[in-house]
């Protein structure tokens, strides 16, 4: 499987005939060829995180995986959307997937509930990538060490809205992952984080920090 990051929570994993996108806000990816998502997910309702997600899924078909006042929103608004709960495996022909939880608020652009936010734990070809969404620290990440064990964890480092790059980094101890990936900062002044401050941190713990530039990809 193929994992690209497009800026900020956004990335992209390709396996076999899958495109799947989590948290499409593509302002720092514009030219992203939209036409052939399959799956997409988004953790919460927030503009930076909900981004191009009911456009894209209008465009290409792909479904909206989310939560589900979050889908009821997305169906509301005329996009394909599937609603879920926290904590249990879902299929999709790519592999499956579990909504976990996240501390956090979730609220569409224009002001509604959309539900509880969520981290993303997938299983594809035997590997499972976990993207935190936006949290703070908590101790349900050790219930991912326990018993999820991702082999690698997308987590936000950028402050202000989530865990800054000192507890991101307790977080990325208790999550276990080998390889954490971090995301949302710098993309605005409010989230700006010295990863290279992060990336010392994971490595004292033996761990492979991957910092991805905006389109980079990686196999997993
Ligand atoms: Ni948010
Ligand atoms: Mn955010």
């Amino acid at each position: 499987m193929k994992l690209t990051y497009l800026g900020h929570s956004a990335f992209e994993i390709k396996s076999g005939k899958a495109q799947i996108l989590i948290d499409p806000y593509l302002v720092c990816y514009p030219n992203y060829d939209r036409n052939h998502v399959t799956d997409i997910f988004v953790t919460h309702g927030h503009g930076d995180h909900l981004g191009s997600a009911m456009d894209i899924s209008r465009q290409s078909g792909a479904a909206i995986n989310a939560v589900f006042e979050l889908a009821n929103y997305c169906s509301s608004n005329k996009a394909r959307a599937n609603g879920f709960g926290l904590g249990a495996w879902i299929k999709f022909p790519f592999g499956r997937v579990i909504f976990l939880p996240a501390f956090h608020s979730s609220s569409s652009p224009d002001g509604i509930y959309t539900g509880c936010p969520a981290g993303l734990l997938f299983e594809i070809e035997g590997k499972r990538v976990f993207h935190a969404g936006d949290t703070c620290l908590n101790s349900e990440m050790k219930v991912l060490k326990e018993v999820f064990r991702p082999d690698i964890a997308i987590l936000p480092i950028g402050g202000t809205f989530t865990m800054d790059v000192e507890q991101a980094a307790i977080a990325a101890q208790w999550i276990g992952a080998p390889k954490v990936i971090p995301m949302h900062y710098n993309t605005f002044d409010a989230i700006v984080a010295d990863v290279s401050k992060f990336v010392e941190a994971i490595k004292e713990q033996g761990k492979e920090p991957v910092v991805m530039p905006v389109g980079e990809s990686i196999e997993l």
